[in-house]
């Protein structure tokens, strides 16, 4: 009886993999952030061949939602969803029903019924990625939720860097401008702690949110700061997210006197990202844009590949497959 009962268990199915989600940087250990770039790595190999087409995620369903205008990141979830062959939808806010007053959940439950494997979701409110997964069945990816995560910008920012240095830890990265709004600020500061890497905050006082520090950086308002970084990487200054009447700088004119990124405030050899969109002669020089340092265009050629092996991780059963369901933290 007793060998029986041994059978028995031996032959019950295992139990489905939790189901995973990528929300927050917090979500994710060392060793996920560096499985995750090592399959990014090797997509992007596979991306090097004529036929560009994985057959990995064939009948699964990745369904974009975003309600935020964006160009990179939801085109590069879809493309990296197609890289893998999986259906894809996308879902614009406006155009939809949502301008028609239909509430996040309202629209997550009617997209819920189709059984989207994935649901991506970029959003205005913190928390709306928590509210998705508590209404659909799908494994969520935050595409930006208001000014808190932006997750997946700040793991092809790693990877930028990693193929760019060959190496994470030990650098000293500067994140200058508006770091108040700025979600991939936080996503950023996060994940580059989490690999050994220095962070200083550059900009105004009233954009350098207090306390900040905690996270694991340093903060300073003067400029001149940025001479002292390996990587260089300006923010827009986010005036969608910024308050009506709040006068965080005198002026436009003057944030870019004082915090711009020029030729001249920066050493030869410093390396400059932006996760995009710019605004050429604000926050970064033109030239600063186009000079042969920046890693702008690499940063997007990234997002493709990083984003794909977000969506492979969080649908194959890899080793963190088994890991038990992520919390879900609200910062
Ligand atoms: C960022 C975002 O949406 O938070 N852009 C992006 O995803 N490429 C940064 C920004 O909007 O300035």
């Amino acid at each position: 009886m007793g060998d029986l009962h041994v059978m028995r268990d031996d032959l019950r199915p295992p139990d489905p993999p939790a189901r995973r989600h990528l929300i927050s940087i917090t979500d994710l250990t060392r060793e996920d952030v560096e499985r995750l770039l090592g399959t990014a790595r090797s997509f992007e190999r596979s991306l090097e061949r004529e036929m560009k087409k994985l057959p990995t995620l064939r009948g699964r369903l990745v369904v974009n939602v975003f309600y935020e205008s964006s160009t990179r990141t939801s085109s590069s979830f879809e493309l990296a969803a197609k890289r893998l062959s999986a259906d894809t939808m996308s879902i614009k806010a406006s155009g939809s029903a949502v301008d028609k007053g239909e509430s996040l959940k309202d629209t997550a439950i009617t997209l819920g019924a189709y059984d989207p494997d994935v649901i991506v979701l970029r959003h205005p409110h913190i928390g709306a990625p928590q509210l998705v997964a508590r209404v659909t069945e799908a494994r969520i990816v935050n595409a930006g939720d208001g000014k808190h995560q932006h997750p997946t910008q700040a793991l092809l920012d790693l990877y930028t860097i990693q193929e760019s240095f060959g190496r994470i830890e030990g650098l000293h990265v500067a994140i200058v401008g508006d770091i108040l709004h700025s979600r991939v600020a936080r996503s950023n500061i996060q994940a580059l702690a989490l690999l050994g890497a220095r962070v200083t905050l550059v900009g105004p006082p009233p954009l350098l949110p207090r306390g900040i520090e905690a996270m694991g950086c340093e903060t300073t308002t003067d400029i001149e700061a940025i001479g002292a970084a390996d990587v260089v990487y300006i923010l827009r200054m986010q005036q969608e997210r910024m308050q009506e009447g709040a006068n965080y700088v005198p002026s436009l004119r003057e944030y870019t006197a004082r915090w711009g990124v020029t030729p001249e405030r920066l050493r030869p050899g410093q390396k400059v990202m932006h996760p995009g969109p710019m605004n050429r002669g604000v926050e970064i020089d033109p030239r600063v844009a186009d000079a042969g340092d920046a890693l702008i265009e690499t940063q997007v050629r990234a997002g493709l590949v990083v984003r794909m092996a977000v969506l492979y991780d969080l649908l194959t059963t890899g080793p963190a497959a088994v890991k038990a369901e992520l919390p879900v933290k609200v910062a």
